[in-house]
């Protein structure tokens, strides 16, 4: 897969694909991920990508010039399957839409800033609009961040068990059961019988049935859907 993010603040996005298990999909080659920064796109003297909005108000917005003219070098050099839009009124993502990104080629990611980008953008050359909740960022750069954290790790060959990705919480729909580790006992808390008997199939109904008492009594919302 590869990832194009194009943004005005490229430094606020780069850490979390400098460790750990996004750092390792990258090394590994599984994913690319190419950092835009709008700035490079534009003529304008010091580097202008926002204006003023047309019938005032507060607020900046990103010029649709530069994006076009980012978006267009990218499209030239690939055909992509989605240019997704970071964006407070966007859809909500959640486990299924990353499930489904998560089986693309290429995307390109598009952080908004200030008050976001001309509407022109989002009429001609974006094909989903995301949200990450409802709360508003000061961009969309942490959005895209945590986007691309959840479509990466369902990435085969990125998570080292495959089989883990398959057990979170909220694949089918479930929160994931309670888990332990050493000591079996610490300070009197002990750790349930059933995970220290060597009886699998005991231990995977013990999961399942702990998987739906949680969501009943945590987000009994899920259950319904
Ligand atoms: N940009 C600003 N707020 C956002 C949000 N909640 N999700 C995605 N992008 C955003």
């Amino acid at each position: 897969m590869r990832i194009d993010i194009i943004t005005v603040v490229p430094d606020i996005l780069k850490s979390p694909f400098e460790a750990s298990i996004l750092k390792r999909a990258i090394d590994k080659g599984v994913v690319e991920v190419h950092f835009h920064n709008l700035r490079d796109y534009t003529d304008l003297s010091y580097n202008q990508v926002d204006d003023y909005q047309f019938g005032g108000g507060a607020g900046m917005v990103l010029m649709i010039e530069p994006i076009d003219k980012c978006i267009s070098a990218l499209k030239e050099e690939r055909d992509y399957d989605e240019v997704i839009y970071m964006t407070p009124d966007g859809k909500t993502l959640d486990q299924k839409m990353a499930n489904g990104l998560s089986l693309l080629k290429n995307i390109i990611v598009l952080c908004g800033h200030y008050k976001g980008v001309d509407q022109r953008v989002r009429d001609l050359f974006v094909t989903k609009e995301v949200s990450i909740g409802d709360y508003v960022l000061s961009g969309g750069e942490l959005g895209a961040a945590v986007l691309c954290d959840t479509v990466i790790r369902l990435i085969p060959g990125v998570l080292n068990n495959e089989t883990s990705a398959l057990t979170d919480t909220f694949q089918d729909n479930l929160l994931a059961p309670p888990v332990y580790t050493r000591p079996a006992e610490y300070k009197g808390h002990k750790v349930p019988d059933v995970l220290l008997s060597g009886n699998f199939p005991a231990i995977e109904s013990w999961r399942e049935d702990q998987a739906y008492k949680r969501t009943e009594e945590l987000r009994p919302d899920l259950l319904k859907e």
